[in-house]
């Protein structure tokens, strides 16, 4: 898909590393390996130079003022939202809202859609394996509501247990909230299966997109999911800028999220009317900056193909799993057969953390701990893992690197 917004290239990794300025610094006197890509992904040049262009050429605000810099502004804004509803295949730009994130996306389904519409007694499913901001949300609002939250059970590779949730869902079931793709597993979930069947007992789906937009072609309308979310810092973009996708006819039922500016029509002493989708959604001076950065980040992507970024991270994700199976007494947490470029692993005898401090201490980046997904966590027994994440920059040289790291790790953690 949208091959008329960029001009494809080939893809040399050499040439895109040098795309990014971070990786040419060093970390504990070493070559910075970034393996934390599912936490934020670094930006390339075209990204910070979106950013400092805006600022230092044609800084305003936007939708409000008729001078030069506010026009130009609020086109370049709005230009973003024109390619991220390209991106995802959403029917119209109307249904592209710009959030500060993933969990700002899902708390405003959360918030005016939920409080809207579930009532006593009602169910709400979620997944054992999502992160905490498609977790915390739907148990605040059961708990409000007295409604009922089901769990999916996973299985020991980190898949969903697919019978179960069939067997979960009945006329009561009012919304499905699922993760699209595991931050902490790398799973990829079956998200047309899932939609359909919820569809069939006339539940809303919501997709937590935030690992899996990255990765995946997504087109929302052949998912026909009813929202969906996810955030422009994992997508090579800047932090602090989301976007909540929802069909026009439920978010047009919607109250509004927050109030004030921009979300209005018209404001009298009496009473407030509300403004058209999506600007019924944007209360406040949104990130103006990073939206209009996030553009060039979307256009990263597209000129590099996301089928050839996939194919690159699943040569790595191959390889990664192979050289670290050699490693002694490391377990790889998270085999489902289709998963994305994640590795969350445990060593027998070292706390996750000792892993990822040993590993920094040879510049090597990766996350330990929870991943904000303790109920996953419990299901596993385990605290925490270690967790290598990649990019499109990323290479073989530096998973031997991380390699060798954790040999000296198992040694030095052994003694
Ligand atoms: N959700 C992000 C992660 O998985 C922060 O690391």
């Amino acid at each position: 898909m949208n091959a008329a917004l960029t001009i494809p290239r080939t893809l040399d990794i050499t040439a895109i590393r040098q795309e990014f300025p971070i990786l040419n610094r060093e970390v504990k006197g070493r070559p910075l390996i970034y393996l934390d890509n599912a936490a934020t992904t670094q930006k390339p040049q075209q990204v910070i130079d979106a950013l400092v262009s805006y600022y230092s050429n044609y800084n305003a605000n936007i939708h409000r003022g008729i001078h030069t810099l506010a026009e130009e502004a609020t086109a370049s804004f709005e230009q973003t939202r024109d390619i991220v509803q390209a991106f995802i295949g959403a029917p119209s730009r109307e249904e592209i809202i710009f959030t500060k994130g993933t969990t700002e996306s899902i708390n405003l389904v959360a918030y005016c859609w939920g409080r809207n519409n579930i009532s006593s007694g009602d169910e709400i499913i979620i997944s054992n394996m999502e992160h905490h901001s498609n977790f915390v949300p739907w148990q605040l609002l059961c708990q409000e509501k007295n409604a009922v939250l089901k769990i999916i059970p996973i299985d020991d590779n980190g898949e969903l247990v697919m019978e179960e949730y069939e067997k979960m869902l009945t006329t009561r079931t009012k919304l499905v909230s699922i993760v699209h793709v595991s931050n902490a597993l790398g799973t990829v979930n079956p998200v047309r299966k899932i939609i359909s069947l919820a569809h069939a007992v006339g539940a809303v789906v919501v997709v937590d997109g935030a690992q899996s937009a990255v990765h995946l072609d997504i087109d929302v309308q052949e998912m026909d999911c009813d929202f969906f979310a996810f955030s422009a810092h994992k997508i090579y973009g800047p932090t602090g800028v989301g976007v909540l996708y929802g069909k026009k006819a439920l978010l047009e039922a919607m109250p509004p999220f927050q109030s004030g500016g921009e979300m209005i029509k018209d404001v009298s002493i009496e009473k407030t009317s509300f403004n058209d989708l999506p600007y019924k959604f944007e209360a406040g001076t949104p990130n103006i900056a990073d939206v209009i950065a996030f553009r060039s980040a979307i256009r990263f992507v597209l000129e590099c193909g996301k089928e050839k970024i996939r194919r690159h991270e699943e040569e790595l994700l191959d390889y990664a799993h192979q050289e670290l199976e050699k490693i002694p007494g490391l377990k790889i947490i998270g085999k489902a057969k289709e998963k994305v470029s994640v590795v969350s692993f445990i060593i027998e005898g070292a706390h996750p953390q000792d892993i990822g401090i040993l590993l920094d201490n040879r510049g090597i980046a990766v996350r330990t701990g929870h991943h904000c997904a303790q109920p996953l966590m419990d299901r596993f027994c385990i605290p925490g893992t270690a967790r290598v994440s990649l990019a499109v920059y990323n290479t073989k040289y530096e998973i031997d690197e991380l390699v060798k790291g954790l040999h000296k790790v198992v040694k030095i953690l052994s003694k």
